[in-house]
């Protein structure tokens, strides 16, 4: 077992200090039970508590570290910029620097505005949406997440034709009545939305390859449909690529599925671990935004010289070694396959699935497809799973519903590591 003495004492006093003892819900462990641990550093692989144990990350700080922890080029850059001052709020090279590279590399992307979080980049892209539709009401899908914007908090509990109920309290009536859900990967309803509200739909948003209820993969033809229905009914296509830009490949899901979106969300991998995001795309709804246009955003520490500094070196790293995409992949699918195959072979045909550098373990025995798939799910079994491999040095996402996002640190050794804690995780959870 593992001694956690320091984590559980900064776990007590945090909880008297901070709402639940986290600074983001999921951190808290409550869905698999026990108390979190608190970490104290990280490298390349490897996560070590404030206990000293230590832990291969199968999280990477919930997909930005793609390269690892501290890669040495990421480290140069944020202490060279360092130097310069920590914010000016002026313009600064690098924002122009970033925003020319991610056109490059996310062709999409005509213009780009930087903000803070993966949240902000997603309530400013529905926004300018809006300003540019004229139009109120967006289409999510059920279990897509999009940060915690007030909008994107609404349950899909009604059915596919009402508007949804909000899904945290301080979500006002009003908001959730502009937001239209639908099952993913259900084109009919999302049809069917589009025909009882007509004219009114400014944008439809969903993750190109879900990451939020587990990994789910978009079926054969869903991207395609859902482009030609935002096309001929003038609806702002978003792509949230929060997790997948920059991930899935050099330009994200829209690559890997050959799909352009009218505009794509981005968040953390551009920061290489610090706070940042960004929403862009086609240039005539960019320039809605303020100070061309009447959308305003703002923000002072947009475009911050640490993050962008960062951002720039890993961003710069990944443009120059494509090859890591294709090694990234082979190391995954060892990881999923080998899964996928120990579990069969214990008697448990439960469902594994991978997109690229992306894959989750789900305990059940059915296709997951959508979020009703998802939550078939024995969440007993995978809380015991959970705590199985944490006790066996693997650290993975403390949830069901979460993606585990694979860096190039994980060497062929680690991918055995795993699979043995796997087998003998598996048994134990089942016991
Ligand atoms: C797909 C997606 N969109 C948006 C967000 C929100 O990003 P942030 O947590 O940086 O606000 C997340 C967060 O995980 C996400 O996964």
């Amino acid at each position: 077992m593992l001694n956690l003495t320091t984590s559980s004492a900064l776990f007590e006093r945090a909880k008297t200090l901070i709402p639940g003892g986290v600074n983001s819900p999921v951190r808290a462990f409550r869905s698999v039970g026990g108390s979190p641990v608190f970490m104290q550093s990280a490298q390349g692989a490897w996560l070590t508590d404030v206990d000293g144990n230590r832990y291969v990350d199968f999280i990477n700080s919930w997909g930005p570290m793609i390269l690892g922890h501290a890669p040495q080029m990421v480290l140069d850059a944020v202490s060279q910029a360092l130097t310069n001052s920590l914010s000016f709020g002026t313009p600064t090279r690098r924002e122009v620097d970033m925003a020319e590279l991610i056109r490059k590399m996310v062709p999409s992307i005509e213009k780009v505005r930087l903000v803070n979080s993966g949240t902000e980049a997603c309530m400013s892209a529905i926004r300018a949406a809006r300003g540019y539709t004229g139009r109120s009401k967006i289409i999510k899908f059920e279990g897509c997440y999009h940060g915690h914007g007030d909008a994107f908090l609404i349950a899909a509990g009604s059915g596919a034709l009402t508007a949804g109920e909000p899904d945290s309290a301080g979500v006002t009536r009003g908001v959730a009545q502009d937001t239209l859900t639908a099952p993913y990967n259900d084109v009919p309803a999302v049809e069917a939305l589009i025909a009882a509200n007509p004219g009114e739909v400014a944008a439809l948003i969903l993750e190109p390859v879900v990451g939020n209820m587990g990994l789910v993969a978009p079926a054969e033809g869903f991207l395609q449909a859902l482009r030609a229905l935002c096309t001929e009914h003038g609806i702002v296509f978003i792509f949230d690529e929060v997790m997948t830009g920059f991930r899935l490949a050099q330009g994200g899901a829209q690559e890997l599925y050959g799909i352009k979106p009218d505009l794509t969300t981005l968040g953390k991998i551009i920061g290489g671990g610090l706070p940042v995001g960004a929403y862009g795309g086609r240039e005539d709804i960019m320039n809605c935004v303020a100070p061309v246009g009447k959308v305003y955003q703002a923000g002072t520490l947009s475009g911050n010289p640490m993050a962008t500094a960062a951002g720039m070196a890993q961003l710069r790293y990944l443009h120059e070694h494509p090859e890591l995409y294709r090694d990234l992949d082979a190391s995954t699918a060892r990881l999923a396959d080998g899964t996928r195959q120990i579990a069969a072979e214990l008697g448990l045909n439960y469902t594994v699935n991978r997109v690229g550098s992306m894959f989750s373990l789900f305990f059940t025995s059915q296709p997951v497809n959508n979020l009703e798939d998802a939550k078939q799910c024995d969440t007993a079994a995978f809380g015991r799973y959970f705590h199985a491999m944490l006790n066996r040095g693997i650290y993975l996402a403390p949830s069901q519903f979460e993606a585990l996002f694979i860096s190039t640190a994980i060497t062929d050794d680690l991918v055995e590591m795993y699979l043995t804690a796997c087998r003998e995780s598996l048994i134990e959870a089942h016991g």
